[in-house]
């Protein structure tokens, strides 16, 4: 069994409304998980003979002065194989950018030599940003899927990870789709084998997931197949969700409903589902979402470019709803949930206060009382996204994962500065998450393990 002990001054959010601050608290990690967590100034006796009993076995770690625990970063939405076109193509309508850039992109994961190098790649910068769990879409390829999922694994990212499936040949252009849907379902089931068998994930850090990409690129056949294949394994479920007017209205042709109900009848919308950007659901949606204890992954930069339509965060919140953020790399150009985490800001904003400056004020708000406050948005980050994917992560607290950054306010010539005795703690905490940038992140545990380094 392993034991390390950490101090430092820890900022955590367990609710929407609570910043949990305590000064040098003192974090026992057993086995990667948080055993104890003790704030000196409610226990002095145990704290002091932890300390000394860490120093003895020289399993201490001391944070510095302006260095700060937080829980490690969680991006419920990424498409690993897009990594390469991040920053590129935005101004395209999303189904012109699927076919002419997305989708050629994609097929290329059938070469494992280039997969391996991308995904490295990638797994290596969103460890680096601070992000300790992400939810993968992969490609329709097995073997490379498999690959990412190992290269998390080796790298010690916590990830949850899925072939995705493309079988509909009327959405799907011929070089990048499943060949039948029972092909489909034959690799999504192996996929999940696979997986679970990696040698070294005995501890599950990285989870299977089944994807079928959008309701769009799927036969019935395929997401009837896929919800049974969740249902017999108990896997996650990503897919995207009422993303765009093309898209939302696509289904309503297809089924008579939205995407939610839709995906409900196949048994896809489960405890462990991830249904991404949703901007166009209804209050019903967003009940039966809440009833089945469904997430969504908030990607607020990639509905300003794509969906003409933000999601209602703050409805979500107030509706207590699973949520978390994701950057939909490479729908929005960031690897930063930080970043993400400030865009959520905007749009909220945005969404309260409307922008056409030619309306007076009064008439100018799209939907009042949307904004969102910084802790709300850190929380969908950290704690909420742990909640969203069922795992005990998220947060730094007794049991759960010691997924946690080390924050560093020193670093010279950096927006994140602290000015002693201006800041109070939730000040400091606000200036965290509205400038934090990589450099400030110098250390990224997952499970315990040191994975990323400055
Ligand atoms: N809908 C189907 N595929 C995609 C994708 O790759 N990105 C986004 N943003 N939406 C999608
Ligand atoms: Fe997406």
């Amino acid at each position: 069994m392993s034991t390390h002990t950490f101090v430092g001054t820890v900022f955590e959010t367990p609710d929407r409304h609570t910043l949990n601050h305590i000064p040098d608290a003192l974090i026992v990690v057993q086995n990667g998980t948080i055993q104890q967590l003790i704030d000196p100034t409610k226990d002095a006796t145990g704290y002091a003979s932890a300390l000394q009993a860490a120093e003895a076995a020289g399993t201490l770690t001391r944070l510095k002065k302006g260095q700060y625990f937080i829980p490690g970063l969680i991006d419920l939405h990424v498409h690993a194989p897009q990594w390469p076109q991040l920053g590129m193509a935005l101004d395209k309508p999303l189904e012109e950018w699927l076919q002419h850039y997305t989708f050629p992109l994609e097929a290329k994961y059938k070469d494992i030599e280039f997969a391996e190098k991308s995904y490295s790649s990638l797994v290596s910068t969103l460890l680096a940003n601070g992000t300790t769990t992400v939810a993968y879409f992969a490609s329709i390829h097995l073997e490379a899927s498999v690959l990412l999922a190992r290269i998390c694994l080796d790298k010690g990212q916590r990830a949850v990870v899925g072939r995705v499936t493309m079988d509909a040949t009327d959405q799907c252009p011929a070089y990048y789709c499943d060949p039948s849907p029972q092909e489909a379902l034959r690799l999504s089931e192996s996929f999940v084998q696979q997986v679970r068998a990696l040698p070294g994930n005995t501890k599950e850090l990285v989870l299977p997931a089944v994807i079928p990409r959008f309701i769009p690129s799927c036969t019935d056949e395929s997401l009837r197949g896929l919800g049974e294949i969740a249902k017999k394994y108990g896997c996650h479920v990503q897919t995207h969700c009422s993303e765009s007017d093309w898209e939302h209205n696509y289904v309503i042709d297809r089924f008579k409903k939205h995407d939610a109900f839709a995906l409900d009848d196949f048994g896809l919308v489960t405890r462990r589902t991830i249904l991404a950007h949703s901007n166009h659901l209804s209050h019903e949606d967003m009940e039966l979402i809440k009833e089945r204890g469904a997430a969504v992954g908030h990607c607020p930069l990639s509905n300003a470019y794509f969906a003409g339509a933000i999601f209602p965060l703050r409805k979500a919140l107030d509706m207590d709803m699973h949520v978390g953020m994701g950057t939909d790399i490479s729908g929005g150009p960031t690897a930063s949930v930080f970043e993400v985490c400030r865009y959520s800001l905007m749009c909220a904003r945005v969404l309260e206060s409307g922008t056409d400056a030619s309306l007076v004020a009064a008439r100018r708000s799209q939907r009042s009382g949307s904004h969102v406050s910084s802790l709300e948005a850190f929380f969908v980050a950290t704690a909420n996204g742990g909640i969203s994917l069922d795992l005990k992560i998220g947060r730094i607290a007794p049991g759960y994962f010691f997924d946690v950054l080390v924050i560093d306010t020193t670093i010279p010539n950096s927006s994140l500065m602290i000015f002693e005795d201006l800041e109070t703690p939730e000040e400091v905490f606000e200036k965290i998450v509205y400038s934090a940038a990589p450099h400030n992140i110098t250390h990224t545990y997952v499970s315990g393990r040191l994975v990323s380094q400055r």
